[in-house]
């Protein structure tokens, strides 16, 4: 069968990756997906179950870092398109094992990058209708200060905001916010952007980066504050808040980045940087009340019956204290809007991780529950 185009999605059995495959092979049957993943931890093909026997759809298991298997990959399917999400994602892991964040995120972009230049540089085309498109994180750009830490009414238009939506300080990431991240994560999120960028500057290749904000739904890792704290509450277990619950984060749906990916990786302009967030701040205790209140009442218990379970832990090291990110330029310019109203998200969210127990059951009842109580030991 002859497709249209042959798009390389790395990263594609995650959390995100597995929602952009999804839009992607239900929405342009004549393109071909090639998932790319290594299945680390994170890794899950029962993301994709749903998808899986799609004529458009090809699974494949491999290493980002593996240079010679991606130059092969890319030469099988001829691949036009890139769109590059796999990556060591989780800031906790990265304090306490910052190599394999430099090894994935730094090396094994550097390795894609390198073979699509090989490859489309010997095309006699070359470079023309090709596409390497970059996920990239709001934590590059270091951290806000929360300088109203009442919450100010924000100067813009919010389209994700709920009643009582607040911008937790006056300054924003904007893409041309100087980048200065604190993790080993976002230092190696960020050298990563600055290969992308490189290979366009000095090679002419079609490249394109986008930094997101915190995502949340389904399919998410329960490490990440909203499945883990989804999953606690359901089993009566402690909700280990870092700190003093005070940092912001600024959310989007899942969903809604995946539009902006399909949108930005048709549209969005060679060499660009887009933003892509919802004006969504939310101090993690608020966020935390607005959780435990949808699951109460989602479960039938009684409203605040699962307060009790909030256990204030020892903070994170170097724990940013507020992300915000600015997407005007992706909403003006190429016309994305966030869709869903944040608590919709979160009843949303909610209801699918109760619904989807046997998904959760599944990752938590091996490994994963050994990682998840050392992670906590002496917290
Ligand atoms: P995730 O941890 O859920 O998924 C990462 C995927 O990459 C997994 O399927 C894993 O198996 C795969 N992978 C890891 N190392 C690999 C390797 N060496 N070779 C091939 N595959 C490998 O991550 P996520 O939350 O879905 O994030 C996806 C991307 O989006 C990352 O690049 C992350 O930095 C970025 N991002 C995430 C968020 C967020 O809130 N989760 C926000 C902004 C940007
Ligand atoms: O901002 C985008 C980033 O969002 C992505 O680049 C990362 O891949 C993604 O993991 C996420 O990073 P965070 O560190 O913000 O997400 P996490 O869910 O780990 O934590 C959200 C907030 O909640 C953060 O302030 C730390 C806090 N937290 C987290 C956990 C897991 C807790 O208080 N307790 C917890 O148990």
């Amino acid at each position: 069968m002859n497709f249209k185009r042959n798009i390389i999605v790395t990263g594609g059995a995650g959390f995100i990756g597995s929602h952009v495959v999804r839009l992607f092979v239900n929405k342009y049957p004549e393109y071909r997906i090639i998932n790319v993943d290594k299945l680390t931890y994170a890794g899950n093909l029962a993301n994709l179950k749903d998808i899986e026997d799609k004529p458009n759809y090809v699974f494949v298991k491999a290493d980002i870092c593996d240079f010679d298997a991606m130059y092969e990959l890319m030469q099988k399917y001829a691949v036009d398109g890139i769109i590059h999400l796999a990556a060591e994602s989780h800031v906790d892991r990265s304090i306490k094992d910052p190599f394999t964040f430099a090894r994935t995120n730094v090396m094994g972009t550097l390795s894609l990058l390198q073979a699509a230049k090989l490859m489309w540089e010997a095309q006699p085309e070359k470079y023309e209708g090709k596409r390497f498109y970059h996920i990239s994180t709001d934590e590059v750009y270091g951290a806000l200060q929360m300088n109203r830490p009442e919450g100010i009414e924000p100067p813009f238009k919010t389209v994700a905001s709920s009643e009582g939506h607040k911008a937790y300080g006056d300054d924003f990431f904007y893409e041309t916010t100087k980048y200065n991240p604190h993790s080993p994560y976002s230092a190696s999120k960020a050298s990563s952007d600055h290969f992308v960028r490189a290979f366009h500057d000095t090679y002419g290749m079609p490249t394109i980066v986008t930094n997101c904000s915190n995502n949340y739904g389904p399919y998410q890792f329960p490490e990440k504050l909203i499945p883990l704290f989804i999953n606690n509450i359901r089993n009566r277990k402690p909700l280990p808040v870092y700190g003093k619950g005070e940092n912001v984060r600024d959310w989007l749906f899942v969903e809604d980045h995946a539009r902006a990916i399909d949108v930005i990786f048709h549209e969005g302009k060679i060499a660009e940087t887009y933003n892509i967030g919802g004006f969504n701040e939310w101090k993690n205790i608020d966020l935390i009340k607005v959780m435990i209140k949808t699951v109460d009442k989602i479960l039938g218990n009684p409203e605040g019956h699962s307060l009790e379970l909030i256990t204030y832990v020892t903070d994170r090291l170097g724990h940013d204290a507020r992300y915000a990110i600015d997407s005007t330029k992706l909403q003006k310019e190429l016309g994305w809007e966030p869709s869903l109203q944040f608590e919709e998200g979160i009843e949303k969210t909610v209801r699918w991780y109760l619904d989807n127990q046997e998904w959760m059951d599944n990752i938590t009842s091996g490994e994963y529950e050994k990682y998840y109580q050392d992670m906590y030991k002496g917290r």
